[in-house]
């Protein structure tokens, strides 16, 4: 792969690059879909990355539908896409990891210790295989998307992050690999974790600037979906991920919501049309 890509780069071909763990739906295809407009060449890559998954995580049930996967892609028009086994991206001698810092304990940091380490790492080691002068993320992973630009800047990475809008299904569930995870029953509800950010966003744009009131709208929705467990709901800086003693345009609420043993994320900026 990273002799096709420097090969590409030497002819003077950009390179954009979309990386996902399959399972691909419309969400990624907008990403490949972008790339493909802005880019002479554009590389895919499928990598159910167990870095990224703590130890009680669905690694092993993650789903993979290659052939589907590798349908999609094809027919989106990538030039090449990058489906490594894992002892090629972690073999026995791998031993360097990076360490996010505190970005990465926030939000799904704190639920999820470890995450943010396995997905830089892997991000990093992707974008040296495939030389991209473009990466594309969705803003659907904001925090994901937050400490990639980070990693960009802290290391100097000759590389331009591109956030894409979440693509969302009719009833407004923003499209996941996890929500093939939902029965009928919880499918019906989730539609409830998009209203109440937009029942968020809408109080914002009418006035409402306290973190813990706009909080408290959103979660008073989340409530009414049976069986869920709210693990947080919360307005961030959109940079620092702090929370900031008002809500200004550009914050983000930010949440995730358990529907059974399915965890679910999703996030709007305020003040913004819909991202
Ligand atoms: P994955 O969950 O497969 O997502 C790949 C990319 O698709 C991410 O940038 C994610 O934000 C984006 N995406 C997912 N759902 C979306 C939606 N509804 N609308 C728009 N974009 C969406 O995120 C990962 O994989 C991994 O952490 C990865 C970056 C590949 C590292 O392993």
């Amino acid at each position: 792969m990273q002799e096709q890509a420097i090969a590409w780069r030497h002819a003077g071909d950009d390179i954009g690059f979309v990386p996902t763990m399959g399972a691909l739906h419309g969400g990624h295809e907008s990403l490949v879909t972008r790339a493909r407009k802005e880019n002479r060449r554009v590389i895919a890559s499928i990598f159910v990355n167990p870095a990224q998954f703590g130890p009680n995580e669905d690694l092993d049930a993650y789903p993979r539908p290659f052939e589907a996967d590798r349908a999609r892609l094809a027919a989106l028009g990538v030039d090449a896409i990058f489906h490594p086994p894992v002892d090629q991206i972690y073999p026995p001698a791998f031993k360097t990891h990076v360490d996010p810092g505190p970005l990465a304990e926030a939000l799904e940091g704190k639920i999820r210790p470890g995450h943010f380490a396995g997905v830089l790492t892997v991000v990093l080691k992707l974008f040296n295989l495939t030389q991209p002068k473009r990466a594309y993320f969705g803003q659907k992973d904001f925090q994901q998307l937050v400490l990639v630009r980070q990693l960009v800047r802290d290391f100097g990475l000759p590389i331009r992050i591109v956030a894409c809008p979440t693509v969302r299904q009719p009833d407004g569930l923003a499209l996941s690999s996890r929500n093939a995870y939902l029965d009928p029953a919880q499918r019906a509800a989730a539609p409830a974790i998009s209203r109440a950010l937009d029942a968020a966003a809408k109080a914002f744009a009418a006035g409402s600037t306290q973190p813990a009131e706009l909080e408290s709208v959103a979660r008073s929705i989340l409530q009414g979906i049976p069986g869920s467990t709210i693990e947080y709901a919360a307005v961030v800086d959109e940079t620092t991920l702090r929370a900031p003693s008002r809500a200004i345009a550009g914050s983000v609420l930010a949440v995730a919501v358990k529907l059974g043993s399915t965890r679910l994320i999703d996030n709007v900026v305020l003040g913004a049309e819909r991202l």
